[in-house]
């Protein structure tokens, strides 16, 4: 077999194990401006580069729970360039508490055409020089999501082909720079489907992901996946248990994602903060699973603090709090020791 010259695998592999470090998961903070603006405006706080700026600083700065429960946080471009108060590269605050700085390098969804009411995420081109300014920053992963709608008659195959190709060229081109890809093939949780739809439409998304991957050669030891959870949609009538999302998502990964997969990293979708935390806990607690399990968490690791904070420099120690709070419960759950009482207990 010929060598990739360009890409130290190792070291890549290194890198995926530690984002995947029992007891730690990832904190993904990467909003874009345009979601960020939603989330403040149900806190009402004005969404300004200041604002974003200062609410990032409060979560990076909770340093003791960064260092105990968080091993990566996902950054947007904005936020990897940006400085603390006190002059201090946010970015440096991530790394001094001994997490792995990442980015989010698509560039959003658009239309896709043909396709009435699905999506395609963009942002392959000039990918490779902008990975490269990344990695000189001191990023050391990256993140690309693709967004898969369930209803009566989606998603096409189109809409699952295009996506999970674009996806893999993504992962690609980062191990090609010497970051390790998450790979997001997001499958919603919006509408009233039932749980053994999301478990049919996520086989399909994975399966037709894990193919591209291969196509286009991408070493899987040099990757971490996000995927959604087997769940019920929202607004489904038959909501189920804890243990029944937790056997079927870890059936369904079983079948779907190879072992040499060094992580899968969840994302919570609109789950609330609790629900997220028992299912990854129930997750663990099945146990003897060939790929380590953890949360990349986005609302269910910031509801709580950005509710604390809401936008008050006098509230900062109180966002601390929350999050502490939340970082310390999910990280239990990654190795299975969470108990509902702990919930109650003041972080
Ligand atoms: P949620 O946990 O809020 O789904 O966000 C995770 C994420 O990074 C989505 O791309």
């Amino acid at each position: 077999m010929l060598e990739d010259v360009s890409m130290n695998l190792a070291d890549l592999n290194k890198v995926a194990l530690a984002m995947v470090t029992p007891g730690k998961g990832i904190l993904a903070a990467d909003e874009s401006s345009g979601t960020i603006k939603k989330r403040f405006d149900a806190i009402n706080v004005e969404s300004t580069e200041e604002s974003r700026r200062d609410y990032r600083e409060m979560l990076f700065s909770a340093q003791e729970a960064l260092s105990k429960y968080i091993s990566g946080v996902i950054l947007y471009d904005e936020t990897i360039w940006q400085k603390a108060k006190d002059g201090t590269a946010l970015i440096t605050l991530i790394e001094e508490a001994g997490a792995i700085p990442g980015i989010k390098v698509d560039e959003g969804t658009q239309a896709l055409s043909a396709c009435p009411g699905e999506l395609v995420t963009v942002g392959l081109d000039k990918l490779a020089e902008r990975l490269k300014k990344y990695h000189d920053r001191g990023a050391r992963f990256a993140k690309w999501r693709a967004v898969i709608d369930i209803g009566a008659h989606l998603p096409s195959m189109t809409a699952i082909h295009v996506n999970a190709h674009a996806l893999a060229r993504y992962a690609a081109l980062c191990q090609a720079a010497q970051l390790v890809p998450i790979v997001e093939p997001e499958v919603l949780m919006d509408g009233d489907h039932d749980i053994d739809r999301c478990y049919d439409v996520t086989q399909r998304v994975l399966n037709k992901t894990f193919k591209e991957l291969r196509n286009q050669r991408v070493a899987l030891e040099g990757m971490i996946l996000k995927p959604n959870m087997v769940v019920p949609g929202k607004k489904c009538p038959k909501q189920v248990s804890v243990e029944e999302v937790a056997e079927k998502t870890v059936r369904l990964l079983k079948e779907c994602v190879p072992a040499a997969v060094p992580g899968i990293a969840f994302l919570s979708g609109g789950q609330s903060d609790e629900d997220a935390t028992a299912h990854l806990d129930a997750m663990n607690r099945l146990g003897a699973l060939p790929w380590r399990l953890t949360f990349s968490y986005g609302r269910a690791l910031q509801a709580a603090p950005q509710k604390a904070w809401s936008g008050k420099v006098e509230n900062v120690a109180a966002g601390h709090r929350a999050f502490s709070h939340r970082a310390r419960m999910n990280g239990l759950a990654s190795s299975g020791q969470w108990e509902t009482g702990l919930e109650k207990m003041v972080a």
